[in-house]
């Protein structure tokens, strides 16, 4: 087995489809060479999850936020709650966080995930924390806010399903995008391209387990051990070894959420 070091950047450990195995799942990570797994919260209560989970396991890490699905229930004091949070020395980030717009066609809605996007990229900033989003057909207005409200704050675009154009915007800014089980689908697109264009040190490897599992456990519950596959195929869209976009993606990760090296 490959002894390499890898680190799952977006897990979901706190969803109820790990409720009954979470040991074992953790366990076979760490057997696939995993040294962390960034379990993000999408409400209020994940969040805490995550940080429950960051202090059980010495693997897990945690990044706290509200989804913009969920967005709509956020109170003023949970603003405070994520502060408070963070304090927490294996809270490496605010997220995920952002815009969908896939699910959401009401205008005042849409509205609404903007408004809380931007406190919460508020909070990351004076904070000094990255921060890792979810954009989901929203890509004009997700990179508009990233310039804007979000200036000086860094991050990831996780599950990267923008054009190339966008991902050079995203370049200039000095962000990352990750890159998960699409990448290995065969109806990928245009993501293979973009992603043998982007440089390799701005691209992060991570499963959003449990769904999305990538090429050989598609349509399987997706769990961070196949991480490894996402970076196999990485691999070979760069013509790298395993072990050099392995040691790379991993030193992404700890150069973006800074905490990772400080625990
Ligand atoms: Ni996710």
């Amino acid at each position: 087995m490959k002894e390499n070091v890898l680190i799952d950047t977006h897990a979901h450990l706190t969803d109820e489809k790990f409720a009954q195995d979470k040991e074992k799942i953790i366990t076979n990570a760490m057997g696939n060479g995993l040294v962390g797994i960034i379990n993000m919260g999408d409400t209020m209560q994940s969040s805490k999850a995550c940080v429950s989970l960051a202090s059980e396991y010495k693997i897990c890490y945690a990044g706290i936020g509200v989804h913009p699905e969920e967005a709509y229930d956020m109170h003023d004091d949970d603003f405070d709650s994520i502060i408070k949070m963070s304090k927490n020395n294996k809270v490496v980030c605010i997220g995920e966080i952002g815009l969908d717009y896939y699910w959401e066609k009401d205008q005042e809605k849409r509205a609404l995930q903007k408004r809380i996007f931007v406190q919460q990229l508020a909070i990351a900033k004076q904070l000094n924390l990255p921060v890792c989003v979810h954009n989901r057909e929203a890509h004009r207005d997700t990179l508009e806010i990233i310039k804007n409200e979000g200036k000086g704050v860094q991050g990831v675009m996780h599950c990267f399903s923008g054009s190339m154009e966008m991902a050079r915007e995203l370049l200039k800014l000095d962000w990352y995008i990750g890159v998960d089980g699409p990448l290995t689908f065969k109806n990928a697109a245009k993501l293979p391209e973009i992603v043998k264009e982007f440089p390799l040190d701005r691209i992060l490897v991570e499963t959003d387990c449990p769904y999305m599992a990538p090429v050989p456990m598609r349509g399987k519950r997706n769990e961070p051990a196949f991480v490894k596959f996402v970076a196999e195929k990485l691999a070979e869209l760069k013509g790298l070894s395993f072990e050099t976009v392995a040691e790379k993606t991993t030193a992404n990760a700890r150069a973006l959420y800074r905490k990772l090296n400080a625990v």
